[in-house]
């Protein structure tokens, strides 16, 4: 239950959780600062309002003092004071159950009942302060010159220094202040962690992407050198894998040709006619190989393009290629749907499936779907025989080619899936195959927009 809440409150990201744990801090100091301020307020409110007693007492006891023995009850009871005042005239002073006051307080009363315009003769013999300021209640016992003594008792008010006004405006306001800078310089610090991850899955969509800024901090300036020294690794071990593949590819074409030319010499015509075939066979596989090296090696930027239009025009290629397929070519989806790719790239890429469903499927309705969490997708379904459950992800292996295909001699290398999907993951997308429930291959393109 409080776990819950707290995974509500506490917030995700690394900039909201700093601003939040700051503002918290800077919340309790500030609440501890007006405390101590409060309280010390307090204390000065109170030797003040002592003061104004001192002075409301010493004018109850001037009234007193001036006025003729036997009219004194009378000009008590007619004395116009507040309600938080009662006077009385005693025999001695009032017993109470009040503490004498804390001498801060004494010395307040006393000094502001100095200076009553009271005759010398006529002052106060003796004077009593019974009663602490919390507990709201102070008792004056005055001794008049012919022995009588004057009790004043006094009500006073309560303070609720918390609940006033000055208190939560200045708590708000000031908590608003810090909130500000506090906000803008952790947005601020954590930007370069947002930057980092930006960089990080562009890099996993295209690995020539431009290297990031190295500025800010010095722990982001570390960062971004370390992460760009990383990138360019990562480029040159691609650059070297498509350089070594090429150029083995290049040095098999002498070998392939010469054979093909001592093949020219062979007697059995039977054996002959087979050899050539696989010469045939093993030097498109070589040019497949030349060709992708080529593609990638040429490394062309990524650029905005219509994904529709590309998928029509391939479709319409399909269409004339196999005329006989043509019926079974088919495109659903959305008029435009743009997508930043490289182009020859993706063409071949889709090329590739496209022509799988055409040649094993007997036809391709190719579908779009619109972007779902940053993704489009693409599906080409054929209606074919499909391919056995254990070879879906086989496919995808260089070279490798279901037993009908090969037999039926459909010229295919056993390229044609492991380009479509290496170019698709260097987009940052993917392809995988599945069996569709009625028979004939979907593959599920993926591909960020
Ligand atoms: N739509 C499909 N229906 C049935 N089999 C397929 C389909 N697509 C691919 N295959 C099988 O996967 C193998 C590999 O495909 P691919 O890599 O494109 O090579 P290629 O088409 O040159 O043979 C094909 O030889 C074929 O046996
Ligand atoms: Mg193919």
């Amino acid at each position: 239950m409080i776990q819950r809440w707290v995974r509500l409150i506490w917030p995700h990201s690394l900039a909201n959780r700093t601003a939040l744990v700051l503002l918290a801090g800077l919340a309790l100091v500030q609440g501890g600062g007006l405390l101590i301020y409060t309280l010390d307020r307090i204390d000065l409110l109170r030797l003040a309002e002592a003061q104004s007693l001192g002075l409301r007492v010493s004018n109850v006891y001037r009234s007193v003092v001036m006025s003729a023995p036997d009219e004194r009850q009378a000009g008590l009871r007619g004395l116009d004071e507040a309600s938080d005042f009662a006077a009385t005239l005693d025999a001695g002073p009032a017993t109470s159950d009040l503490e004498p006051a804390p001498p801060p307080v004494q010395r307040a009363i006393r000094i502001s009942m100095q200076f009553a315009p009271i005759p010398q003769g006529m002052r106060w013999r003796e004077l009593l302060v019974r009663g602490v300021p919390s507990q709201r209640r102070l008792l004056v016992s005055m001794r008049l010159p012919d022995g009588e003594w004057l009790n004043v008792r006094v009500t006073i008010g309560r303070f609720l220094p918390f609940l006033s006004e000055t208190f939560l405006v200045s708590f708000l306001l000031m908590t608003l202040a810090a909130a500000v800078p506090v906000i803008w310089a952790v947005r601020q610090f954590s930007a370069p962690m947002r930057d980092l991850a930006a960089a990080a899955e562009r890099l996993g969509m295209d690995v020539n992407s431009p290297p990031l800024p190295e500025q800010g901090t010095a722990e982001a300036v570390k960062a971004a050198r370390a992460f760009n020294i990383m990138a360019e690794r990562i480029r040159r071990f691609v650059r070297d894998r498509t350089f070594l593949l090429t150029a083995i590819g290049h040095d098999l074409r002498t070998p392939i040709t010469r054979l093909k030319l001592r093949a020219e010499w062979m007697d059995d015509e039977e054996q002959q006619r087979k050899m050539l075939a696989d010469l045939d066979e093993l030097e498109a596989m070589v040019a497949a190989t030349l060709a992708f090296g080529r593609d990638d090696a040429n490394a062309e930027p990524p650029t905005p393009l219509d994904l529709v239009e590309l998928l029509r025009t391939i479709l319409d290629e399909a269409g004339d290629a196999h005329p006989d397929a043509a019926e079974a070519i088919s495109f659903t989806g959305p008029d435009h749907q743009v997508v930043r790719a490289r182009p020859v790239a993706i063409k071949r890429a889709l090329t590739n499936l496209v022509q799988n469903a055409v040649k094993y499927g007997g036809g391709a309705q190719v579908s779009l779907a619109p972007p779902q969490e940053g993704a489009v997708s693409v599906m080409v379904e054929d209606t074919g025989p499909g391919i056995p459950a254990s070879e879906l992800e086989r496919v995808f292996e260089p070279f490798h080619r279901l037993e009908p295909s090969r037999n039926r001699e459909t010229g295919g290398t056993g390229l044609g899936l492991p380009i479509s999907r290496n170019i698709l993951r260097a987009h940052g997308g993917d392809v995988v195959l599945t069996n569709r429930p009625g028979g004939g291959i979907r593959a599920l393109v993926t591909l960020p927009v």
